[in-house]
């Protein structure tokens, strides 16, 4: 099987590293790819992940079987719509599917048809509503932006005074994304848990789960970020919870898009507030999490490809793949100045020295004479899998104080201390 991975980020290396491991895959390339799948198949450098009609005629030159979609902004694109409209098997769904995560008015009104458990909210549209909307509001407000923000578009507020002046200054100054509809939520206390769930158009069921660290500082400190780390399977998370979650919010999400006419084909990542009364989810995203999939996929046994094409195809087969009982552990190495700006680097060490079980993902970025440049952020994830949490966790801070070493003196680069390390 010929696979195309759409995405630059370490979570498509991660997807492309999995892929290429697979029984059933043969051939790999990657539009456009970055420092690390190039390792391992070709980059299609040229062709943007929103560019649907170049994705088309790529997969067509290269008669790809599969093409596995990484970012949203390529749902939103359509790109989904276009490649099956040209015949190909996709793992993503279209564009009226990703709207569970491209509109979060349309995500929160979709939870209201189908009974989904979710935050109570309001919808606003203007200062002026959002003021009033909050006069009678009772404890503490999430503010959200409703198109899609590159993580921008949140902010959780502790009362209604902090909630106003979010309201006012994004208001002033440009709400994030550029719309002008907000939503104002409830704020839920829990614990967070991200659930992925696996579709094929008819089925749909939760096959894994992770927690991610979206805050830039330990302790959760700091602003919030595209995610420092991750780890998985979540502590204290037996096979139950995953019950209650499937019970309660995936059949659900499944019935609705049934009898909304959507037939969802990828995965559909539930971001779940864990509360007193159960689980409710905070958001959804139509795709995978990044870092998530750079801890699932060390995890990850069998044929992932085909396991990914038979969902694509309608029929997915469960048995193609599952899910190893060792933990995994992620860590974002972000430059300094991350999220505030970015800070380019070149001349970064193109090959590691690893220790078994230890990975290094490449965040957006490309290769040329054995060295790997970045445009600075999320530079790379080191993951490290091993057969409990702390043993996982302990290996990747012990990879990383390694890894320092084979960078130049003065590379300025960063990540949080406390991934993994409960009860923070
Ligand atoms: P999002 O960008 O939708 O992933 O939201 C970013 C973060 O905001 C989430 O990971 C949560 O920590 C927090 N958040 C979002 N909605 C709520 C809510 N209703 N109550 C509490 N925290 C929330
Ligand atoms: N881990 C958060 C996200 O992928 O949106």
């Amino acid at each position: 099987m010929r696979v195309l991975v759409v995405g630059s980020g370490a979570r498509e290396d991660a997807l492309s590293w999995r892929l290429g491991q697979s029984p059933s895959c043969s051939a790999l390339y990657h539009a456009p790819g970055n420092a690390g799948t190039v390792t391992r198949g070709e980059n299609l450098a040229d062709v943007g992940v929103t560019d649907a009609r170049k994705l088309v005629d790529r997969a067509k030159a290269h008669k790809i079987d599969l093409v596995v979609i990484g970012p949203e902004t390529a749902i939103a694109a359509g790109v989904g719509d276009r490649l099956r409209d040209a015949g190909f098997a996709v793992f993503g769904p279209n564009r009226a599917g990703g709207r569970l995560e491209t509109s979060k008015i349309f995500a929160k009104r979709f939870m209201d048809r189908h009974g989904i458990p979710t935050a109570r909210f309001k919808v606003v549209h203007s200062l002026e509503q959002g003021l009033k909307a909050l006069d009678d509001w009772i404890g503490g407000v999430v503010v959200k932006a409703d198109g899609l923000a590159a993580g921008k578009g949140v902010v959780v507020t502790d009362d209604v005074a902090g909630a106003k002046t979010v309201l006012r200054s994004w208001y002033e100054s440009g709400v994030p994304g550029g719309g002008v509809d907000v939503v104002l939520e409830q704020r839920l206390r829990g614990r967070e848990v991200s659930v992925f769930a696996v579709a094929d158009g008819r089925a749909m069921i939760p096959v894994a789960a992770a927690c991610d660290y979206k805050r830039a500082g330990d302790g959760d400190a700091g602003p919030n970020t595209g995610g420092m780390g991750a780890y998985s399977p979540p502590a204290n998370f037996p096979p139950e919870l995953l019950a209650i979650v499937r019970e309660r919010v995936v059949g659900p999400t499944l019935r609705g898009l049934l009898a909304e006419g959507e037939e969802y084909r990828g995965v559909l990542y539930c971001g779940i507030m864990w509360t007193d009364t159960g689980p409710a989810v905070i958001e959804y995203n139509a795709r995978w999490g990044d870092p998530e999939t750079q801890v699932l996929m060390p995890r990850v046994t069998g044929d992932f490809a085909r396991y990914l094409k038979s969902a694509a195809d309608g029929a997915v087969e469960f048995d193609a793949a599952g899910l190893s009982n060792d933990a995994c552990v992620g860590v974002s190495l972000v430059t300094k100045a991350y999220p505030y700006e970015n800070t380019a680097l070149t001349g970064l060490p193109a090959r590691f020295d690893l220790p078994a079980g230890i990975n290094a993902f490449w965040g957006t970025s490309t290769r040329s004479d054995d060295t790997v440049s970045s445009p600075g952020g999320r530079v790379l994830t080191i993951a490290a899998r091993a057969s409990t949490l702390d043993a996982a966790r302990s290996a990747v801070y012990a990879a990383i104080e390694e890894l320092k070493s084979q960078f130049r003196p003065g590379t300025p680069l960063t990540f949080r201390s406390d991934i993994a390390k409960l009860g923070s």
